[in-house]
């Protein structure tokens, strides 16, 4: 079985994603500094009667980004129109896009950085004043055309703000950067979804699941599906810390909310390369993962719980990691 909790993608969970999602900015949890920052841009926006300046936002998987995109939705009173980099194919796709907004429409593109550049020039002119230009017909017969789009925000997001190109991010009028949640903002999601989902939990076990999500409301929220069914099965159905610890347990989610990928990971810098310092490519042809993978979805934590460093010469367990893995530090 793959037991790993940490994936890129959303899977099947939409779903229940869209039950436990907040809807307002009231109810996100936690990203003090975003939210207030976005509600100061948003009320000045409603207040000129404009709409909101175009949103990038970044940061690690499951922090919080689509749904953010839709509480801008919500609160600017527009509709969302969703795309996703990697499926917009060809010039036409987006015109495509582009050309059904109605004044006020959110256009939510994700993975924006995926956008190839040539597809990502249409959004430039459309994004500064408002225009579609276009070419149509080919080689002799064609011609360039201008076609007035109505004012609309564009809501980009990516795991990786450094892979936009500059162009394309200098048009972004607010930049946003999700930051990994702390235990109690945790505990409050957790507290959130039981509500939604009408399943108790204990508080310990709250903070237990909190402690053990790695910073990240969605692995927050799927493990707290999995520990509901260890309580249902083996319990009376109420959450308690208990249960909650032995469901992590077999889940092989440890005390810091790392899973075998991670562990792979750190002990293969380890083993095979003595600590590091690693170069990323070596690394991730070692454990089998990709590249992209490493950087976006398993680093960013390790990085910031002080487990891994990265230096000019590639990745390096620290200190913390041999003594969180129980290995001895060979002199
Ligand atoms: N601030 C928050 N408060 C409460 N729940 C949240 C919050 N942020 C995210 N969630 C929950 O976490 C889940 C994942 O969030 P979301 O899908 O918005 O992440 P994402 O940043 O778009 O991830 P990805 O980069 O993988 O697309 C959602 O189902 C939502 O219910
Ligand atoms: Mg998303």
């Amino acid at each position: 079985m793959d037991d790993r909790i940490v994936t890129s993608e959303e899977l099947t969970e939409d779903h229940f994603d869209i039950n436990i999602r907040p809807n307002s900015i009231d109810e996100y949890i936690g990203q003090t500094e975003v939210k207030d920052n976005l509600n100061i841009f948003m009320k000045a926006a409603r207040l000129r009667g404009e709409v909101l300046d175009h949103v990038l936002l970044y940061g690690p998987p499951g922090l919080g980004k689509t749904t953010l995109a839709y509480i801008i939705a919500n609160e600017m009173g527009g509709n969302i129109k969703t795309a996703s980099g990697p499926s917009i194919e060809k010039q036409g796709d987006l015109a495509a896009i582009l050309s059904t907004l109605e004044p006020g429409d959110i256009l939510f593109i994700d993975e924006i950085h995926r956008m190839p550049r040539y597809i990502e020039e249409i959004l430039y002119p459309a994004m500064e004043d408002f225009t579609l230009d276009i070419i149509v017909g080919n080689d002799a017969s064609s011609r360039n055309i201008k076609i007035d789009l109505p004012p609309f925000t564009l809501v980009g997001a990516t795991t990786r703000a450094g892979d936009l190109s500059d162009p394309l991010r200098d048009r972004f009028g607010i930049v946003l950067k999700l930051e990994f949640y702390n235990t109690e903002e945790l505990t409050q999601i957790v507290h959130r979804t039981s509500r939604v989902l009408d399943s108790p939990i204990e508080k310990e076990a709250a903070i237990e699941l909190a402690h053990r999500s790695r910073g990240t409301p969605r692995i927050a929220n799927r493990l707290f599906k999995r520990v509901r069914d260890f309580a249902l099965v083996m319990g009376d159905g109420v959450i308690n810390k208990e249960i909650t610890s032995l469901a992590l347990d077999r889940l092989k989610v440890d005390k810091l909310g790392l899973d075998s990928t991670d562990y792979n990971l750190l002990k293969a810098i380890i083993e095979r390369f003595n600590g590091g310092p690693v170069g990323i490519d070596a690394l991730a042809s070692s454990i089998g993962e990709e590249r992209g993978t490493i950087e976006d979805v398993y680093e960013p934590y390790l990085l910031q719980n002080g487990l891994l460093k990265r230096t000019s010469r590639g990745r390096m367990v620290t200190d913390k990691a041999y003594e969180h893995l129980g290995i001895e530090k060979e002199k």
